[in-house]
């Protein structure tokens, strides 16, 4: 065999070897990139932690901190009264915010049987989650839907009376549907929508 012959068996395994090499490492980073991707519903449960220990972090550490001392009272008509917004509308409040930001990323609380009729349901889909979590709140209620050429995944956490002002405040209040909830109810649900990509129709 001459050599000019060696030379090319020689670089064909080298390109070869090369080209293997190449795919190797090339499927090993788009591996590790996948892996790096956080699921949609990992996503949505961490705001709702966070969301979650802001309402009870301001419920304890200022709503009944301000209360014991006697200085300031949480009240509905926080805007129109010298008074704090309720827990609920602190996080209703912190969702309008949000709104504003223009990300396509919203949260607020929701019921079945809400004191005002704007904080009810939005679609078919967020009833049967309010639904599900009612009967069902250890399990969030997840899912996609689409709307305006955006893809959407919203989740759906029961939020529950966990304390007895909860219950007394809602059954005694003039708008309230519902007067018979007790203590651990579930009462509605903390709903959370992100985009997970722009579809362009
Ligand atoms: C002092 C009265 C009061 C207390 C205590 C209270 N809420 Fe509410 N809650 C309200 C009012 C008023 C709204 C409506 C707020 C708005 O839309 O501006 C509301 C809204 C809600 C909503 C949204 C649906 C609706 O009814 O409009 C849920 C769910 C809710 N509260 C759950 C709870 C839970 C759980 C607790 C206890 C951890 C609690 N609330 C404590 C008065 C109260």
């Amino acid at each position: 065999m001459n050599r000019s012959v060696l030379w090319v068996i020689g670089g064909a395994v080298a390109g070869f070897i090369a080209t293997v090499t190449y795919w190797v490492i090339a499927l090993a980073v788009a591996e590790t990139h996948k892996a790096d991707m956080v699921a949609p519903e990992r996503v949505t449960g961490f705001i709702h932690a966070i969301i979650e220990a802001n309402r009870a972090n301001y419920t304890q550490n200022v709503v009944e901190k301000l209360h014991n001392l006697g200085v300031v009272e949480a009240v509905e008509h926080w805007k129109e009264e010298k008074g704090l917004p309720l827990p609920a509308q602190f996080l209703l409040e912190s969702g309008r915010l949000v709104a504003q930001k223009d990300l396509k990323f919203s949260f607020r609380l929701a019921s079945l049987t809400p004191i005002y009729v704007w904080n009810g349901p939005n679609s078919e889909f967020e009833r049967r989650g309010l639904d599900a979590v009612t009967k069902d709140p250890d399990k969030p209620f997840t899912g996609y839907f689409q709307q305006g050429g955006v893809r959407f995944f919203q989740g759906i956490y029961a939020d529950r009376a966990v304390a007895e002002s909860c219950v007394s405040c809602h059954n005694a209040h003039a708008n309230s549907p519902r007067r018979d909830y007790k203590l651990n109810d579930v009462m509605g649900g903390i709903i959370i929508t992100i985009p997970i990509s722009e579809t362009g129709s």
